[in-house]
């Protein structure tokens, strides 16, 4: 399935149960934003990627950013008007691929975190988003970005089984399938329904992204990294324009 049906018709609707709650996501990025020393000098724009229920959005936006936050799935967008309140969050339903087109000269900052840069179609498609956040950037500017690594291990077994979350209403279980490139991703849901167990699955696939890939084409195009830490199987990498 193509990954903007999979998150209109099945992911979206259950994505912040699957965080495990909103507040615990936030948190753990106002700690992070904190650790990169992120804040913004006077009136600076920051676009998030990929921004889902706002995680990313909304702490920076608190720390004063004027937000550009831009994801394909409307039901997500719909949840990150809930959690703006009068923040200067700007929502935009399109695909990341677009996002030159939302910006009118450059920006300070741009995320992409969550494991968003995984979901994009083909690894052109990966170095084309790239290549547009290096030309947007001002000088002294900041990439952020996070993705899962799918490329160290390829779990075997019933490791690709992944109990992600659970109560007496509903059950998320996600497998992973790994191929040469990708990972299949089958999501599981379970949902009680008068009484009865109802399960319903979805497919779509993620890229395996070699982080280091992506850092050389950063530095290729005039940006440092700054930090990269992997937590929990998550790469974390902040790139500084320098040209
Ligand atoms: C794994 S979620 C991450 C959401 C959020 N950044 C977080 O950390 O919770 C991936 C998000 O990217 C969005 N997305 C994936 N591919 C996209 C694309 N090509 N264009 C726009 N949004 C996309 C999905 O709708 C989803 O909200």
């Amino acid at each position: 399935m193509r990954v903007k049906d999979h998150y209109d018709s099945f992911l979206g609707s259950v994505y912040s149960w699957i965080l495990g709650d909103f507040d615990t996501a936030y948190r753990k990025y106002v700690d992070l934003f904190a650790t990169l020393k992120l804040a913004p000098h006077g009136d600076e724009i920051a676009v998030d990627l990929g921004c889902g229920p706002g995680c990313q959005s909304v702490p920076l936006a608190e720390l004063g950013y004027d937000v550009l936050a831009i994801d394909f799935c409307q039901a997500l967008l719909d949840e990150l008007a809930d959690h703006s309140g009068t923040l200067r969050i700007k929502p935009i339903c399109d695909d990341i691929r677009n996002f030159p087109e939302h910006i009118e000269n450059s920006v300070d900052l741009i995320v992409c975190m969550g494991d968003t840069l995984v979901h994009l179609p083909d690894r052109e498609a990966v170095r084309s988003v790239v290549e547009a956040v290096c030309d947007s950037l001002k000088p002294g500017g900041v990439f952020v970005y996070a993705i899962r690594d799918y490329v160290g291990h390829a779990p075997t077994g019933a490791a690709r089984f992944i109990p992600v979350r659970a109560n007496d209403e509903q059950i998320f279980t996600c497998f992973l399938d790994y191929r040469d490139d990708v990972v299949h991703v089958h999501d599981v849901l379970y949902r009680k329904q008068e009484g009865e167990w109802k399960m319903s699955v979805s497919d779509y696939l993620k890229l395996r992204l070699d982080s280091t890939v992506i850092d050389r084409q950063l530095t290729e195009q005039g940006l440092d990294i700054s930090c990269k830490t992997e937590a929990d199987g998550m790469i974390t990498v902040m790139a500084t324009k320098t040209l």
